[in-house]
């Protein structure tokens, strides 16, 4: 039985215009005006409602071992919370610490995912040591379709890589046609200021924020983009907080540096004041890089308008209160990470696109189209086009509410976004031309998603 999505308004990185979309199978198989279509064909009136392609959250996080305990999602819940939210597909970071090997890594957090997943979802592969076995690993798990990494400059002898590690990691890449995504911060300084901090008798989260400031950052996205100058290596810094971090990213851009940008849902809408509320309510912020002065929000709203940030990922990492009051006797002990997977479609629509001055064209470029073209995934996800994944968001503008951790779908008892409006919501949403949301709520299968198998792009001849 296919599907009629009837007299929406169709918006892609480029488009708008209201036209139908008919669905046969999983793939788009006419656009136009009138559609006729045979009997028992579903038909759904979009009248008043955009139709985007499905999102994607090019940066989450579900199983991590971490700081002492594990994100608490799994993909049954950060799935359906994904779905909710309008992203279809996911790019969870698969994270083996420098002690694991690294293909027992990738097939663990594989095994995850199988059978468990509503929405579909591939994987950034972190590299977390580089050393006589990893080359042969990794070019097998290229092999399987993972076709980026990730590097972590920050978290030394945990995730943590050596410049050396690092320069092998991205040369391998190069010559694979593999993107590397990169945490940048520098993970020396981080630790001394630490310790520093810790000696004065400064144990509390608002001393997260002074421990990795903006500079320390900088310092990482600078070194990152020198080596991938070096090695001609194409590469993508997650999360990006401030301004210093921008411009050594904008500027590496401007000299040929093949680099992308990403920041993340919690640096455009909290800032650093939320980690300095007392106890618990302080712990719920934390999150690296950390939550910054608010001046930096506006100056990433007109990055991301002007397409200097390119994606808008949510570094997705859920933790309970019980896990941040692990850190109750020293910040260094807080499990960092912000869940956001739900919320990051809504509310980059609601402060952006509804109440300030970010396009809808851009909008669905960010969320959608650049991450599907940075990894590998495109045409098939991250536009609405002939012979595309029927991967589709009606979305409703007309629709007022506000985030909850008591209705969230995240398995956490808080958001960091708690009372946050909602300008519109995404009412049906569909994977591979399954209906799995309808008037806003899961009524879909979970095992639905698929692993997306991607390609390398072997481009370029140097
Ligand atoms: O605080 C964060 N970002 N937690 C998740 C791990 C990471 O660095 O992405
Ligand atoms: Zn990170
Ligand atoms: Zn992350
Ligand atoms: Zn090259």
């Amino acid at each position: 039985m296919g599907l009629l999505l009837k007299n929406g308004e169709i918006v892609t990185a480029t488009e708008r215009y209201v036209a139908d979309v008919y669905v046969e199978g999983e793939t788009i198989a006419r656009i136009g005006q009138n559609l006729d279509v045979a009997p028992g064909t579903e038909v759904i009136d979009c009248t008043g409602k955009f139709v985007f392609p499905g999102f994607i959250d090019p940066h989450v996080h579900i199983y991590l071992p971490f700081m002492g305990t594990f994100a608490r999602d799994t993909y049954r819940t950060a799935s359906v919370a994904a779905l909710t939210g309008g992203t279809t597909t996911l790019i969870e970071m698969c994270c083996p610490s420098r002690g694991e090997d690294a293909l027992e890594g990738y097939k663990l957090w594989k095994s995850k995912a199988e059978g468990q997943s509503a929405c579909d979802y591939t994987f950034h592969m972190a590299v977390s040591r580089f050393d006589e076995g990893t080359e042969a690993q990794l070019r097998e798990i290229v092999a399987d379709g993972t076709t980026s990494f990730k590097i972590f400059l920050s978290y030394k002898n945990f995730f943590g890589v050596t410049d050396d590690e690092m320069y092998q990691t991205l040369k391998l890449a190069h010559d694979l046609g593999v993107i590397v995504t990169a945490h940048c911060e520098n993970a020396e300084l981080v630790g001394r200021l630490q310790q520093k901090l810790l000696s004065e008798g400064k144990t509390g989260p608002e001393w997260h924020e002074p421990s990795r400031p903006e500079v320390v950052e900088m310092e990482g996205t600078t070194r990152f983009c020198t080596f991938l100058e070096t090695t001609g290596a194409r590469g993508y810094v997650v999360h990006l907080s401030c301004m210093p971090a921008l411009k050594a990213a904008s500027d590496a851009k401007k000299r040929g540096v093949k680099v992308s940008v990403e920041s993340v849902l919690p640096h455009f809408l909290l800032d650093k004041t939320m980690a300095e509320r007392l106890g618990v309510e302080g712990m719920k912020h934390v999150m690296s890089p950390p939550l910054r002065q608010k001046h930096n929000q506006q100056a990433l709203w007109e990055a991301l308008a002007a397409g200097e940030v390119d994606t808008v990922g949510t570094d997705h990492c859920p933790f309970t209160t019980e896990q941040k009051l692990m850190g109750k006797d020293a910040f260094t002990a807080i499990p960092n990470g912000i869940p956001g997977v739900e919320e990051r479609v809504p509310l980059i629509y609601t402060y952006g696109v509804s109440r300030g001055s970010l396009g809808l064209n851009r909008f669905v470029d960010a969320l959608s189209t650049r991450p599907a073209k940075l990894f590998g995934l495109y045409p098939k996800k991250g536009t609405i086009a002939l012979g595309s994944d029927a991967d589709l968001v009606v979305y409703d503008p007309a629709y007022r509410g506000a985030v909850s951790a008591k209705t969230h779908k995240t398995n956490t008892d808080y958001s960091g976004f708690e009372g946050f409006e909602l300008d519109g919501r995404p009412s049906l949403v569909t994977v591979r031309g399954q209906v799995q949301v309808r008037d806003g709520e899961f009524v879909g299968t979970i095992g639905r998603g698929q692993f997306l198998r991607r390609k390398p792009e072997l481009q370029h001849a140097d």
